[in-house]
């Protein structure tokens, strides 16, 4: 193969996943534009399967990949429209697209719906991606069934449709030098991005004001988009897992639980901090703050090779339970209270995701019934957390306290990369930041 550096991690892509198909035709089409109101559309964000397997970040885009003796890989994506480019940019148009994103053909989209039966007539299997979209599977089903239509010409139609996704999923799974690089580039911004967001914390300011740092540090380093909406929680926000309202003004004596990260070139990154509003943990937000970090110090050190998924979880409950029966929180031993899932109430998720193109990323977390092994360059999270609501039985001390430490992570074959690691988070690091910019 004579790729462009550029291009090369998609062309190898494809190359394995033609060679994993045995023989059939997979199509994958990018993401629909999506209307926000009248003639605005939402911001544009490709597919990340097809992505993966193109580079190519145009929308109305579809990959074809035909399988077999020949392998060949189609593009077909929009035509060059100058008037069309003068209101919304660049079109690479078919041809441009072909050699620079290195397809062996390229084909106007109008084309898909008259190319596509005859490219699966007398193919063995279709590999699609059915269920991401209802009118994607529609146009799929309408291909295989215009190719049904001509059986007494003598045509054989597809006998098995696949899912696509059980070959890219696996080997999304695992990232490449390519992403791992692009990984650790947007891992940096986050990092600073939440350094930022310390620095410019302090009472009387709005939690968006700390959403606007964030955003501006993203961009401002090339990222176009957070990889999900920001979580800026303060008070009794920082207990609602999935908070994004983000407009509540920020008062001495909270914790301020920041749940952020940049996309860059299609990555994401996942980071969550914790820190006091006015610069100065108290006693009991320290206490719970602790007991997180060494959850997660406990879960970072459950990783490596070779180790089960659920290893760095059951590492985090492990300490957390112990914390919360120390603190009084939870009645019990340690093993009944894991036993009877009682710390639920202060920990109601789980330790990590897969992270890469996707923020929960594809892949599976059982393989057969049983917890998938760790393998080196795979991407996952870290982030165990305490959320301790006011509620019966719990000292006042303690209430609105809500605390998760989130870092990415690459598996070694001896541990692990944390490749968020610039983000601070021991209490003196984190004490000494807040508040101390403008
Ligand atoms: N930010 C989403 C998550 O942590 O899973
Ligand atoms: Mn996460
Ligand atoms: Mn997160």
């Amino acid at each position: 193969m004579n790729a462009p550096e550029a291009i090369r991690p998609y062309a190898a892509r494809r190359a394995q996943v033609l060679a994993a198909m045995g023989r059939g035709v997979a199509v994958l089409a990018t993401a629909p534009e999506r209307t926000r109101n009248r003639d605005t559309h939402h911001p544009f964000r490709f597919d990340s399967y097809f992505y993966y397997l193109t580079g190519f970040t145009e929308p109305g885009a579809v990959v074809v990949l035909i399988a077999g003796e020949t392998p060949r890989a189609l593009l077909f994506c929009r035509e060059k429209d100058l008037e069309r480019e003068i209101w919304d940019g660049y079109r690479h148009g078919p041809e441009a697209a072909r050699t620079a994103f290195g397809f062996d053909e390229a084909y106007p989209i109008g084309q898909l719906d008259e190319m596509l039966p005859k490219l699966l007539a007398d193919q063995p299997a279709l590999y699609a991606d059915i269920g991401g979209d209802a009118a994607w599977d529609a146009r799929v089903i309408d291909w295989l069934n215009a190719v049904r239509a001509q059986v007494r010409t003598g045509i054989t139609a597809p006998g098995e449709l696949r899912d696509i996704r059980r070959i890219l999923d696996d080997m999304r799974l695992v990232k490449d030098a390519h992403e791992l690089d692009t990984m650790r580039r947007a891992a940096a911004i986050s990092a600073g991005a939440h350094q930022r967001a310390m620095r410019a914390t302090r009472p009387g300011r709005h939690e968006y004001e700390i959403e606007a740092e964030l955003l501006h540090e993203f961009y401002r380093h090339g990222s176009r988009s957070p990889a999900y909406p920001c979580i800026v929680a303060s008070g009794p926000n920082a207990c609602v897992l999935h908070y994004v309202e983000n407009d509540r003004c920020m008062q001495d004596g909270d914790l301020l639980l920041i749940d952020a990260g940049c996309e860059l070139d299609g990555y994401a990154s996942d980071i969550t901090r914790t820190w006091p509003v006015g610069g100065r943990f108290t006693g009991p937000q320290r206490d719970i703050y602790e007991l997180v970090l060494a959850a997660q110090a406990a879960a970072i050190d459950a990783i490596r090779a070779g180790q089960h998924w659920e290893n760095p979880h059951e590492a985090a409950v492990g300490v957390l339970v112990r914390g919360l029966v120390d603190f009084g929180l939870c009645k019990g031993t340690p093993e009944s209270v894991i036993e009877s899932g009682d710390y639920r109430r202060f920990y109601m998720h789980r330790t990590g995701h897969w992270l890469g193109l996707d923020v929960h990323d594809a892949g599976d977390y059982k393989r057969d019934g049983a917890w998938r092994l760790l393998e080196p360059g795979m991407t996952l999270t870290v982030e165990p957390g305490c959320y301790i609501r006011p509620g019966e039985g719990v000292p006042e001390a303690f209430w609105n306290i809500g605390v998760r430490i989130e870092d990415d992570v690459v598996v070694t074959p001896t541990g692990c990369e944390v490749l968020t690691i610039a983000t601070p988070k021991s209490v003196a690091d984190v004490e000494a930041l807040v508040g101390t910019g403008d």
